[in-house]
C-alpha cells in the first residue's frame, strides 16, 4: 500500500503534534514530519544504537525506550530523543591488562554501587539482562559479562536510567575486549591471514580492484558466493575469489 493511502494517526514529536501514516517506524515518521537526522540515526537496521527514543502513550504510565528504526508509531504517542548519552569511558591499555577477577571493578569501581533494581534490564531495547551482567562483573566473571552483553548496541538507555550512575555498556565493552584479547585462544586462521597480508599475498588483487569501474565492481560483487543466513562452520568453496576471476579476465 502506498504511504498516501494509509490512515493518518496523530503523534507528538518534542511536544508538537503531527499526523503521520500508520505503519511507519518512529524514524520514518519523524522524517515524514519534516525532521532531518544529523544525529540519532546511523544504520537504520537496529545495529548501531544511535536512534534511542523515549515515548509515552496516554493509557500507559510508563516511559518506554526503543530504537526508532525498529519501532512503529502508535496513536497519540509522545516522542523525544536523546542524540547523545554521556557515558564514563575509562582509559586503559588493553595489552597491559590481565584477565584477573577484579579487573572490571578496578577500572569501573562504580559497579559496586549497583542497587539491583533491575531498571537497566527493563529498559534495554535489546532485552539484555543488564543487571545480571553487572552482577557477573562484580563477581569477576569476565566471560559471562562478555557473552551476556554481546548483543549490546551501546544505545545508552540503561545508562540514562541507572540510579547508581553506572555506564554499563562500557563495563561490558571492556569485558568483551579482555575476553577477546586475553582469554580466547588466538584464531589460527586469523594469524595465518595476517601473515599472508604482511608477506604481500593480496597486493596484486587489491591493485586490480582499485582499477575497476563501479559497474565492474558491482558485477564482481554479485558473482560472489554468498554466505548463508546461518553460517555455522560455512567455508566458501572458492577461496581464491575474486583473484581467480580477475586473473581469468586478463
Ligand atoms: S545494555 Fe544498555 S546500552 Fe546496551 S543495548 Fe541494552 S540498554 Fe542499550
Ligand atoms: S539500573 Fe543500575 S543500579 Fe539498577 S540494577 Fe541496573 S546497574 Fe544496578
Ligand atoms: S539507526 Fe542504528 S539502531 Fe536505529
Amino acid at each position: 500500500m502506498e504511504i498516501k493511502e494509509r490512515r493518518l494517526i496523530p503523534i507528538y514529536i518534542f511536544g508538537k503534534r503531527y499526523e503521520v501514516p500508520e505503519g511507519l517506524t518512529i524514524q520514518k515518521a519523524m522524517e515524514y514530519s519534516g525532521y532531518q537526522f544529523i544525529r540519532s540515526c546511523g544504520c537504520r537496521g537496529g545495529v548501531c544504537g544511535a536512534c534511542l527514543t523515549e515515548y509515552r502513550t496516554p493509557k500507559d504510565y510508563r516511559i518506554k525506550m526503543v530504537l526508532a528504526c525498529q519501532s512503529l508509531v502508535e496513536p497519540e504517542m509522545q516522542i523525544t530523543q536523546s542524540p547523545f548519552i554521556p557515558m564514563r569511558r575509562a582509559q586503559y591499555e588493553l595489552e597491559k591488562l590481565k584477565a584477573q577477577p577484579d579487573i572490571l571493578g578496578r577500572i569501573y569501581p562504580e559497579i559496586y554501587r549497583c542497587l539491583q533494581c533491575n531498571t537497566c534490564s527493563r529498559v534495554c531495547p535489546m532485552e539484555i539482562p543488564v543487571m545480571e551482567y553487572i552482577a557477573c562483573a562484580i563477581r569477576g566473571e569476565i566471560e559471562k559479562v562478555a557473552t551476556l552483553s554481546f548483543p549490546c548496541v551501546m544505545c545508552g538507555a540503561c545508562v540514562l536510567k541507572c540510579p547508581a550512575e553506572i555506564s554499563q555498556p562500557n563495563v561490558a565493552l571492556l569485558a568483551r575486549r579482555i575476553y577477546g584479547r586475553h582469554i580466547l585462544p588466538l584464531s589460527h586462521r586469523l594469524s595465518q591471514r595476517i601473515e599472508e597480508i604482511k608477506q604481500g599475498k593480496y597486493e596484486w588483487v587489491l591493485g586490480r580492484l582499485v582499477q575497476l569501474s563501479t559497474s565492474e565492481l558491482m558485477e564482481l560483487y554479485t558473482r560472489r558466493e554468498q554466505e548463508p543466513q546461518e553460517s555455522g562452520h560455512w567455508i566458501p568453496k572458492e577461496i581464491n575469489f575474486p583473484e581467480n576471476l580477475l586473473r581469468e579476465d586478463q
